[in-house]
């Protein structure tokens, strides 16, 4: 009988002890939370140190609004725009930044967004980007946003190529599996809580957890919470971009930094939501109010600009363009293709597509068209002008929509998140736009993506403990 009791007990120690090791939370080197382009660019640095990455994504594939990205990446001697005689420098871009943000930039962390965006896209184009196409955003005074040839929409393009090095680096990617909390204990953060896509719930420990889950533009009721100006706008913003950091941090000793500076971009269709690419305007496109008026220099800065759009009569406005800037700009006919765009074989027609009084529409493009040719905007001071608008021509209804969140984590310079003395909480990073203070009062265009990936990137350097 003792034999028996004996050996029961055996087995159901040895049983206990399976059950256990089963149950045992999983364990890696790193955590990133969040694969759109910062994520995947911490979680390859990561990976490249030799540390086990597991990366966590609450939609169904990867890309959040980096795939959405359009106009490009902005950078200052990168291969492409080393030897092209353009003038621009680090403290040219630097200033840029900073103007746009109205100063109210970290200027230690716009400075090394700076210094490292070169070498951010000579590192996408080792990995196999095409960004060989050099444009101009709003803001700018020389030509550094990168794309692809023929100016196709950026995002896509640099999804495609982390998205293969995930594959090829055996990055262990999770899609539909959600954080929903952080795992924190004596001041450091160890690890999180997971619900994956059958809603089971399943703790991971780590080293270093890397939050990249992106701001909270796609949520109107945190947008409105945090900016009650904007109750009513439409977004460009993805459904999953809803702030999920600001849930996760709730209980650690973090002031989460500019969460009313939310940027409306200005030209966004108001039916659908779509984003329609300040390049658009960069190649030679102007803004029109319904009167068929031009009422602003229309590469101003997207808040300036965005405020005055909402002055006009009716708060509608067109941006009208011709087949050479479409023909430069291959995103364009994405809105074509989605019957955004109307068309029209004179300005005749184009006044009445858009019941605009013909004689002033004509006054309009015929002036602007003047301005060009001689070299000067006399009525905005438009700096840059490059074409002559000329039929056949294109007009897209556009309004202000919200389109970045300025604020989120507070970081330092290794993409540490900081406590609310300043100090560095053990084992949590941060990249892209669930962080704040980079992008002051107002973000520069096409330094979103350069966000990304040179502070995703920092980060999987950081949490490798590589400085490079
Ligand atoms: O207009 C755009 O293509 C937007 C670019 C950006 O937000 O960086």
């Amino acid at each position: 009988m003792r034999k028996i009791i004996v050996g029961m007990a055996i087995v159901f120690a040895i049983f206990g002890g399976i059950m256990a090791f089963l149950e045992r939370p999983e364990r890696t080197d790193v955590v990133v939370i969040g694969a759109g382009a910062s994520g995947i660019s911490a979680a390859i640095e990561a990976r490249q140190a030799g540390l086990s990455v597991v990366l966590l994504e609450k939609m169904p594939r990867i890309g959040g609004n980096s795939q959405r990205a359009t106009g490009g990446m902005n950078a200052v001697n990168s291969a492409v725009q080393e030897n092209d005689g353009l003038g621009d420098s680090e403290n040219l871009y630097l200033a840029d930044t900073l103007a746009a943000g109205h100063f109210q930039n970290d200027r230690v962390l716009a400075k090394l967004l700076v210094e490292k965006s070169g070498e951010a896209i000579d590192w996408l184009i080792g990995l196999g980007a095409d960004l060989t196409d050099l444009g101009r955003l709003a803001g700018h005074r020389v030509d550094r946003t990168h794309r692809p040839s023929g100016g196709a929409p950026v995002g896509s393009e640099v999804i495609r190529v982390l998205g293969e090095q995930l594959v090829q680096l055996g990055i262990h990617l999770r899609v539909e599996n959600k954080v929903i909390q952080l795992l924190y204990e004596d001041n450091r953060v160890t690890g999180v809580l997971v619900r994956n896509e059958e809603g089971r719930e399943y703790e991971i420990m780590a080293d270093a957890v890397v939050i990249a889950s992106g701001g909270f533009g796609g949520s109107p009721e945190r947008f409105v919470f945090y900016n009650p100006d904007l109750k009513g706008f439409k977004t460009t913003n993805h459904a999953g971009a809803t702030g999920d950091y600001i849930d996760l941090v709730a209980d650690l000793p973090i002031e989460l930094i500019d969460m009313e500076k939310i940027q409306a971009h200005p030209t966004v269709e108001p039916h659908f939501g779509i984003l329609i690419t300040e390049a658009i305007r960069g190649n030679g496109g102007i803004l029109i109010n319904v009167e068929g008026n031009r009422f602003t220099d229309e590469m101003a800065f997207r808040d300036i600009l965005s405020e005055e759009m909402r002055q006009q009569p009716q708060g509608g406005n067109f941006l009208i363009f011709d087949e050479s800037i479409r023909n430069g700009l291959s995103a364009a006919d994405a809105y074509i293709d989605m019957h955004l765009v109307k068309e029209a074989e004179s300005i005749d027609e184009m006044a009445q597509v858009l019941g605009i009084d013909s004689a002033i529409l004509t006054r309009t493009i015929e002036r602007y068209n003047g301005f060009v040719a001689g070299g000067s905007d006399e009525d905005y001071q438009r700096m840059d002008l490059p074409v002559q608008l000329t039929a056949p021509f294109y007009a897209i209804l556009v309004q202000p929509g919200v389109h970045y969140c300025m604020g989120g984590l507070p970081i330092n310079e290794n993409a540490q998140v900081l406590d609310r003395d300043g100090v560095p909480i053990q084992g949590l990073f941060a990249c892209g736009e669930a962080t704040g203070g980079i992008h002051g009062n107002n973000r520069l265009g096409g330094n979103s993506m350069t966000d990304s990936i040179v502070f995703g990137r920092i980060a999987g350097q950081s949490v490798a403990g590589v400085k490079k």
